[in-house]
């Protein structure tokens, strides 16, 4: 692990006291089509998964669903930072989904003797140090296991770019 990580210092300042509204934040500054996305995620896990991991969990906002789906499997979620964990435990606490265990881990420093179906993750890849990061997540996947992360791409077409850059 890397002490004076650039990345995990900003990560720090960024969502520092953001965890309550983070929700509603994402919700609305996606128009909502945050939840459709992560609807189409849970759509395109592996059918009966054993083992799921869900990197950077932040306060849970695919965790529980994923449990819900997937009564039988064990869904981890790891999280950098204990104030969204701490939202993400109470939502899973409140709903009693006994399939869930939470970790707080950098998602590059996390690792799991036992392997996982598939690993999810939403709007980590900007924030983490993915040269680390991805052989450290191909190593804890089966054979044939499933990397699924979703983010915010540079858009294609030169028109769009405009209209990004003024959103962000
Ligand atoms: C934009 S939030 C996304 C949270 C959640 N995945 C979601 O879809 O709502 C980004 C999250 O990534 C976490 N994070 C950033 N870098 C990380 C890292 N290297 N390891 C683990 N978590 C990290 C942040 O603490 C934050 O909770």
């Amino acid at each position: 692990m890397q002490a004076h990580d650039a990345r995990v210092e900003l990560v720090h300042r960024f969502f520092s006291g953001t965890g309550t509204t983070y929700d509603a934040v994402v919700h609305y500054a996606t128009f909502g089509i945050d939840r459709r996305w992560k609807r189409r995620i849970i759509e395109l896990l592996p059918p009966n998964p054993r083992r799921i991991l869900d990197l950077a969990c932040g306060t849970g906002s695919s965790t529980p669903a994923i449990a819900e789906q997937f009564p039988h499997c064990r869904v981890i979620g790891a999280e950098l930072r204990e104030e969204y964990l701490e939202i993400a435990r109470s939502k899973i606490h409140k709903l009693g989904w006994p399939n869930v265990n939470f970790v707080l881990s950098r998602a590059e420093d996390y690792r799991s003797v036992e392997p996982f179906d598939c690993v999810v993750s939403s709007y980590l890849a900007k924030y983490a140090d993915l040269e680390r990061l991805i052989p450290v997540t191909k190593a804890m996947l089966r054979k044939g296991g499933l990397l699924l992360m979703h983010d915010f791409t540079y858009p294609p077409r030169p028109c769009l770019i405009p209209i990004w850059r003024l959103y962000f």
